[in-house]
């Protein structure tokens, strides 16, 4: 079943609102309260829309967040049980020192059709379309992914670009990849845009590589599911309670390698607003009384995958 295109304007909305609402905060060094207001805005709008939603990735469980917490109920409580995930400010340090690349993010799905991952590690690899299936994994060395992937491209290991999270966790993949002359592209944060963008041509990226959110990971593999990309994943972690938390969710083997198959099922819509300006869309433009807003926006049975400008009234 697809979900109803009725909804699209609606979630590009929410996320226009949600990016409106964090800029207000750019450069102010106050990454809680943009996020806050990120959060305060995306609901507000969630609540608006004819829909009975769940949110399954949020920002924590009921007893850490709020608002927006996973298993909080949003929408009017009438028409599809759709299941949401949102992340209302994807690069908060981003925001709070004006640095490009800050989004507000969500997708949705029908019920029940997207990985409840915890609030933990992930484990990425992602690569981009046209690829034999299965071709690089998890668990293979980074060596032998990045040689299955030149040989598939026909290309050598030195003209591969990889993109990786700078993170003292990710040196033994880093080495790896200098051992093979693989370009990086570094990213500080913001792996949501970071594992997309092996989608995106303009880009150059050829594979996304590290330890990451998890929800972002749900989020990032969401996007690639409409973009007949590749990606496995697998949750990490980095104690006892993080491991009750994901059994309570429902996760019964914690070792699981996912594909996206298995993380994201059915028809989806993704939505991405830029906060700040970045790889992807521009970030927000007060214009006075108003403002612009530009949002990726990906659906999947559709085949949307579009760029909208929207101008909209404070
Ligand atoms: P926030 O916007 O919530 O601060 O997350 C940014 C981010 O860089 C994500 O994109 C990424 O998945 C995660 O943080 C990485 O976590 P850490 O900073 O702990 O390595």
């Amino acid at each position: 079943m697809n979900i109803d295109k009725k909804f699209i304007d609606s979630f590009v909305h929410t996320t226009e609102r949600a990016a409106y609402g964090a800029s207000l905060f750019k450069g102010k060094n106050d990454k809680i309260g943009a996020d806050r207001e990120a959060v305060n805005e995306m609901r507000k709008q969630l609540n608006n829309i004819d829909m009975k939603g769940k949110i399954v990735i949020g920002e924590g469980e009921l007893d850490e967040a709020p608002m927006l917490y996973i298993n909080e109920e949003v929408g009017t409580k009438r028409g599809e049980e759709l299941d949401i995930a949102v992340d209302p400010l994807e690069g908060t340090n981003f925001t709070a020192k004006n640095l490009p690349n800050a989004l507000s993010v969500l997708a949705v799905t029908h019920k029940s059709n997207l990985l409840n991952a915890p609030d933990t590690y992930m484990e990425k690899i992602a690569i981009g379309p046209g690829l034999p299936e299965n071709l690089v994994d998890l668990d293979f060395s980074v060596e032998k992914n990045i040689r299955l992937l030149s040989d598939a491209k026909n290309v050598s290991p030195h003209q591969i670009n990889a993109c990786v999270l700078k993170r003292p966790r990710h040196n033994k993949i880093i080495e790896a990849l200098n051992s093979l002359n693989v370009k990086i592209n570094f990213i500080t944060d913001g792996d949501v845009s970071g594992v997309i963008s092996v989608a995106k041509p303009s880009t150059y990226i050829d594979i996304y590589l590290g330890i990451g959110g998890g929800p972002e990971g749900v989020l990032a593999a969401a996007a690639l599911s409409c973009l007949s990309c590749q990606m496995q994943t697998r949750l990490v972690f980095q104690n006892e309670d993080e491991k009750n938390r994901a059994k309570k969710m429902g996760i019964k083997e914690l070792n699981t390698k996912y594909y996206l198959k298995d993380m994201v099922k059915g028809d989806v819509i993704f939505c991405a607003t830029g906060v700040t300006n970045g790889d992807m869309v521009k970030g927000i433009k007060d214009l006075g009384d108003s403002f612009e807003a530009e949002t990726l926006l990906l659906h999947k049975s559709s085949n949307t995958n579009k760029i909208i400008k929207n101008i909209i009234k404070k």
